[in-house]
């Protein structure tokens, strides 16, 4: 090694010894016969100080040439220092320099290297090799690399173990666009990349290794968002012999062994929630429940009474804000544009503020007496100074929007607190939804999914009713996981198929490789997938899952740094008998 000892880890006790380190200017001070440099490597950061009469010039002239950056390696004496720095953990020592190499010189880089740097997120993402040596992108890399640790440590003690499933696949319409790629040995012909290892991991399990994990990259060709990139990776897992509950229980000790040994957290154990219950009292299939605010729904008390909107609304639905009834016009307006947002959708907000002296006052007083809105009042266990918001309309619609409501204000009373954790699995996810863009029913979760066995009459007469054995994991309001017990049988899967618009044909063709497997002694089987990236980012206490990732890609899906996605050669479109027809752009 060039080095004794790394910059994060001399101490007091360390006194007296020769060391030599190696690492990159952080910083420079120059005080005329007094020079000190803040060497910095992966571990910490050590100064090093040179003095005018007792340092070699020819030292001290190779030290005030270095720039920020510099690559150096400096021997010398472990000193105590006269000011020490109590927020650094070297913060006791400095080096009192006897030799000094330069080992490279470094321009000036474009932005600082420091946790607050000047450097916006194109040039950083430009330079993401210089992004990833300030502190807060390299721990957020260590929190991932552990988080990778722990969960081998947990699985390999319940006896799963690490299969690699291919890259190269076949295409299949299900699901997000896939990314493909050609086949030059094969003209005409594309593999396709794994959205997921699906059908992989439950043909392991008709070859018996029945406890499968992988920590593994999926390819999706979707917009991006703050938790979406197009190449990202799961923790994949499956089990055999098993049912929901052993899934569950399973799982749910995966992120609790996680949060105890990544973030000494002891999580209690997860509570279940029916999709239906979820969407009923917070509008959303993964509701943040860090905190209360639950949807009450007041059809019954406010129709009748002679307020059109309410009326003809299919659904009066409202949440209870706690200590906010002296809201000013001013806030309740902005409220008011806030919800009627495009994006959001609703067509007005009703308030009721439950004043302190136990009167109402409200947005609809000409149609409701104080006693009607003592009841709404009762409805929601509202108390003197709490804020009543009530939408209404299209009920899936106006779900939506208080959903987002309930979401803003949460933010609005400090109830999203990045370091509170909140796990919930939502269970009993409907098996079909119906889309009116393709005019057909597709698979919820996706089309390995078993419907629960209960429900298997309602297929034919109501499939927007029938259950799946699906399940997700939410963690403060995102989805961290979701997996299913899965079909293994072919007639059931060739139901599946049908109801999912596929004739015969295209099943046998897409799929014919794993009804054909589940006639050779499938077993009962079922899985999950956790987001990793997500995971990850929400023990970090992160909006975005792109620091948690070493090199993401942009929201336009490129990577800036290399430059891609990229045009080819002609040679190689030819080789692989690909036109390009010319883009404009
Ligand atoms: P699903 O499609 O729900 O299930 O994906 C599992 C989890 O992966 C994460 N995820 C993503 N993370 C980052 N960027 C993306 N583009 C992205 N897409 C999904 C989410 C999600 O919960 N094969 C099934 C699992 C199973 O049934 O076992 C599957 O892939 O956190």
């Amino acid at each position: 090694m060039l080095r004794t000892h790394t910059c994060g880890e001399l101490r007091i006790s360390d006194v007296n010894k020769e060391v030599t380190l190696t690492g990159w200017v952080q910083r420079l001070r120059d005080k005329g016969s007094l020079l000190w440099v803040d060497l910095r490597d992966r571990y910490g950061i050590t100064q090093l100080f040179l003095e005018e009469g007792k340092t070699d010039p020819a030292l001290l002239q190779a030290a005030r040439s270095a720039g920020r950056e510099y690559v150096l390696k400096a021997k010398g004496t472990v000193v105590e220092r006269l000011s020490k720095n109590d927020k650094m953990p070297t913060g006791d020592v400095e080096i009192r320099v006897t030799s000094i190499e330069v080992l490279n010189t470094s321009k000036t880089p474009p932005f600082t290297i420091e946790d607050n740097t000047d450097g916006g997120d194109d040039l950083r993402m430009k330079y993401r090799y210089l992004d990833l040596r300030r502190n807060v992108v390299r721990e957020s890399l260590q929190l991932r690399h552990k988080m990778a640790q722990q969960t081998r440590i947990y699985l390999d003690s319940l006896n799963f173990i690490e299969v690699e499933t291919p890259v190269l696949i076949k295409s299949t319409p299900e699901g997000a666009r896939d990314f493909v790629v050609p086949s030059r040995m094969n003209p005409g012909e594309f593999y396709a990349l794994p959205q997921s290892p699906q059908t992989f991991k439950q043909l392991l399990m008709v070859s018996g290794f029945d406890r499968y994990y992988q920590i593994v990259k999926c390819f999706r060709d979707e917009d991006l968002r703050a938790d979406r990139q197009p190449e990202f990776t799961q923790i994949d897992c499956e089990m055999a012999f098993i049912t929901q509950e052993d899934i569950l229980y399973t799982f749910e000790g995966l992120v609790r062994h996680l949060f105890k040994n990544v973030k000494g957290i002891d999580m209690p154990s997860v509570p279940h929630m029916s999709y239906d219950d979820a969407m009923k009292y917070y509008g959303s299939d993964k509701p943040d429940t860090r905190f209360e605010m639950k949807f009450v729904e007041l059809n019954d008390i406010t129709q009748g009474k002679g307020f059109q909107v309410f009326d003809s609304a299919e659904l009066v639905v409202g949440i209870c804000a706690k200590g906010c009834a002296e809201y000013t016009r001013k806030q309740l307006d902005e409220l008011t544009e806030y919800v009627k947002k495009p994006q959001i959708g609703a067509k007005g907000l009703v308030y009721v503020q439950c004043k302190a002296d136990g009167t109402f006052k409200s947005s609809v007083d000409k149609f409701y007496s104080a006693d009607d809105l003592k009841t709404w009042a009762e409805k929601f266990n509202a108390q003197p100074g709490d804020l009543i918001f009530v939408l209404s309309g299209d009920a899936d619609k106006t779900r939506k929007a208080l959903n987002e409501l309930r979401l803003k204000m949460g933010d609005a009373l400090g109830l999203r607190d990045k370091n509170k954790f909140a796990a919930l699995w939502v269970i009993d996810f409907p098996l079909l939804e119906w889309s009116e863009d393709t005019n057909r029913w597709h698979a919820m979760h996706h089309p390995f999914t078993s419907p629960k066995p209960e429900d298997m009459k309602l297929l034919e007469s109501d499939p927007g009713k029938v259950r799946a054995n699906a399940y997700d994991m939410v963690i403060n309001g995102t989805e961290v996981g979701g997996g299913s017990i899965r079909i293994h049988d072919r007639a059931t899967q060739q139901l599946m198929f049908s109801k999912l618009g596929f004739s015969d044909e295209e099943a046998k063709k897409q799929f014919g490789f794993l009804m054909e497997a589940f006639e050779y002694g499938a077993p009962p089987h079922g899985g999950i997938a956790f987001g990793f990236d997500r995971l990850c980012s929400l023990f970090g206490g992160a909006d975005s899952i792109r620091d948690f990732i070493a090199f993401p890609k942009n929201n336009a899906g490129r990577d800036v740094m290399i430059d891609t996605p990229s045009t080819i050669s002609q040679e190689q479109l030819t080789e692989l008998n690909i036109l390009v027809k010319e883009i404009k752009k």
